[in-house]
Formats: C-alpha cells, sequence, structure tokens
C-alpha cells in the first residue's frame, strides 16, 4: 500500500515535522550533499553536523573503520563552525526543509555561545546538543557521563536560547532514565538518543587499535537492540519528547523506536549504503500505519503492548 491516506505529521519539541523521519547529525553533511539522491521535502527534516564555535579539523586517518553489522569512527566533530553554516550552509538548502542544528562545544561557555548564535536564525527550526560524542579528547562524552555536569550543561544552553532545546544522550551511561531525567529537570525540550557506542577494534598484525585515534563510536544495525532499550527506558523516565537513533535501517526498525516511544528517529549509519534510505523509511512507516489500520503515525508512539 502507498500509505496515502495515512496522518504522518508529528510534533517533536515543539516542531512540526511532516513525518518523524530525520537523518542524524554528521552522517548527512549539511543536507545539500544528499540532495541529487534524496527531495529532503520527502522527511521529517534533519541534523546538521554538530558546530563548533571555530571551523574544527578532525582526527587523521584512519578514522573509520567496518564492524560486524556496524562501523566505527573517530572523525571527531569536524566543521565548518557556526558562522559558515549559517552564512553559506543554510542558504543553500531549500526552504520548506526543516533544518535542526547540533551543538558542540569543548566548554559549556562554548555550548551556550553556539546556542546563542543560532538563536534567531531563521531557518534554524531547533537545537540539538549533542552532550554525547564518544571520542574526543575534551568535551563531549564527559559532559553526558557526569550527571552533574549534564545539569551544568542544559541549564546553560537552555539559558541561551529559547528555541526547542534537545539534548542528544550517551548510551555509555549506567541509568539513561538518570540522565533523561536531569535534561527534563533542567528544562530540555527533548532528548535524542543514543549516540555511538564507545569502542575499539584492533589489528592483530600491528597490535595496534585500527583508528588512529585508538578508540572510536560504533554505529549501525549492531547498536539497534540496545537504543531501543534505551529509548523505552528513557521514555518511562520522562515526559519529554525523544528522538530514537540507533541503527535503524528499514521502516520496520523505525516503528519499533515509535512503539517504544520514540515521537520521532532519525537515520545514521544506513544513508551510508543507501543515501535514499530515510526517504524510503518515511513511505514504510506510512505504508506500515495503512496496512495496520493505523489512521496516524502519532499514535504508535508507545504503543508497545506491556510486558
Ligand atoms: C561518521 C559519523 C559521524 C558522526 N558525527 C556526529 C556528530 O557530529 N554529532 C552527533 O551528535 N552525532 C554524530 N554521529 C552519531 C550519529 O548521529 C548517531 O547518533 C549514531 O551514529 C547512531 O545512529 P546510527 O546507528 O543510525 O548511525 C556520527 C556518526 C557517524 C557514523
Amino acid at each position: 500500500m502507498s500509505g496515502a491516506t495515512v496522518d504522518s505529521r508529528v510534533t517533536l519539541a515543539g516542531i512540526e515535522l511532516r513525518n518523524p523521519v530525520l537523518t542524524a547529525s554528521g552522517t548527512f553533511g549539511y543536507g545539500t550533499e544528499f540532495a541529487p539522491f534524496l527531495d529532503l521535502r520527502r522527511i521529517g527534516g534533519f541534523v546538521a553536523k554538530s558546530l563548533t564555535l571555530k571551523p574544527r579539523t578532525g582526527n587523521p586517518p584512519p578514522r573509520i573503520a567496518e564492524a560486524p553489522s556496524a562501523m566505527l569512527n573517530a572523525i571527531s566533530l569536524e566543521n565548518v563552525g557556526v558562522e559558515a553554516f549559517v552564512g553559506e550552509k543554510l542558504p543553500a538548502l531549500p526552504d520548506d526543509v526543516v533544518v535542526i542544528a547540533s551543538v558542540f562545544g569543548t566548554e559549556i561557555m562554548e555550548y551556550a555561545e553556539v546556542c546563542k548564535q543560532l538563536t534567531g536564525v531563521p531557518r534554524v527550526a531547533g537545537l540539538e546538543v549533542n552532550a554525547s560524542c564518544p571520542h574526543v579528547k575534551s568535551g563531549g562524552i564527559e559532559f553526558g557521563q557526569d550527571p552533574r555536569v549534564l545539569a551544568d550543561l542544559v541549564r546553560s544552553v537552555r539559558r541561551a536560547t529559547d528555541l526547542p532545546l534537545l539534548v542528544k544522550l550517551s548510551p555509555n551511561v549506567t541509568s539513561i532514565a538518570e540522565m533523561a531525567r536531569v535534561c527534563e529537570g533542567e528544562g530540555a525540550d527533548g532528548l535524542s538518543l543514543i549516540n555511538a557506542v564507545q569502542a575499539l577494534e584492533v589489528d592483530v598484525e600491528t597490535r595496534r587499535p585500527v583508528l588512529q585515534n585508538g578508540l572510536g563510536g560504533l554505529s549501525g544495525p549492531a547498536i539497534r537492540p540496545i537504543a531501543l532499550r534505551m529509548v523505552w527506558q528513557a521514555a518511562r523516565a520522562v515526559d519529554i519528547p525523544i528522538c530514537g537513533i540507533g541503527g535503524i535501517s528499514d521502516a520496520a526498525d523505525a516503528v519499533k523506536f515509535l512503539l517504544c516511544g520514540a515521537t520521532a528517529i532519525q537515520v545514521g549509519t544506513a544513508n551510508y549504503l543507501n543515501p535514499m534510505a530515510a526517504g524510503e523509511i518515511a513511505d514504510g512507516i506510512a505504508s506500515y500505519c495503512e496496512d495496520h489500520g493505523v489512521g496516524r503515525v502519532a499514535d504508535l508512539v508507545g504503543a508497545l503492548e506491556s510486558f
């Protein structure tokens, strides 16, 4: 079935999306790179590569590697910086594409300043604060692993912007419910989870890590059941909406996240295998609904049978 009769619209942290499918930060460039393959108006929107105050180069290669049903990366937040994003990248996008800017900093002041500079920029619908990069030497994962530091971060960025504010959480924690509650308590409008899982792969010939950086982040289908478990736990812990991320490769994967309580989802590593994946997943969710007598995609959210 085509899914044409289904109402696919959802509202995530106050951001109205034509359907629940976004592309994940760092896996979809600045949007225009994918334009030859996918009409961005087919998806709910996209989350841009994490931005820092100044342009930043990433780690030296090798910085990506294959793993079973997954990939490892240690790109380390290479980006054009907030000024070039606003001045050059945003204007290149079609007008009616929902853009969520991802924010990173090596200290809380930097996060807050990037949020300030993005606030009031007409094309930016919301912010996603990356509190969870698993392979930078300072910042990132540290902010997402200690509940007190996370609280300080969310409080500061909340003061810096009145845009819808999502906080992207790390899976590398003992209690995702605790971290979710911290963000809700400090005024986050929503949560995105999960970022990549901290990981290590070794070359037995060189006896060195395969990545120049040593540690990296694992993403792709191998992490999906971990992500699903964490989304389910976070959704039970807080009332703010959740954007589910982790190994989503097809519409059935996406529906699982919606059932576990995600209001929307993001497609990451799958974009590399198939640059049309996000569009196909959006269409596939609507078809699933039509085939199962569900009139509105929003009705799937949290509809998992209790167990
Ligand atoms: C190459 C690469 C670069 C990434 N860069 C970022 C980034 O800049 N900011 C961020 O929040 N997440 C980044 N991520 C994490 C993804 O957004 C996503 O959370 C993670 O890959 C899990 O989803 P997936 O399994 O669908 O890829 C990156 C992931 C990959 C594979």
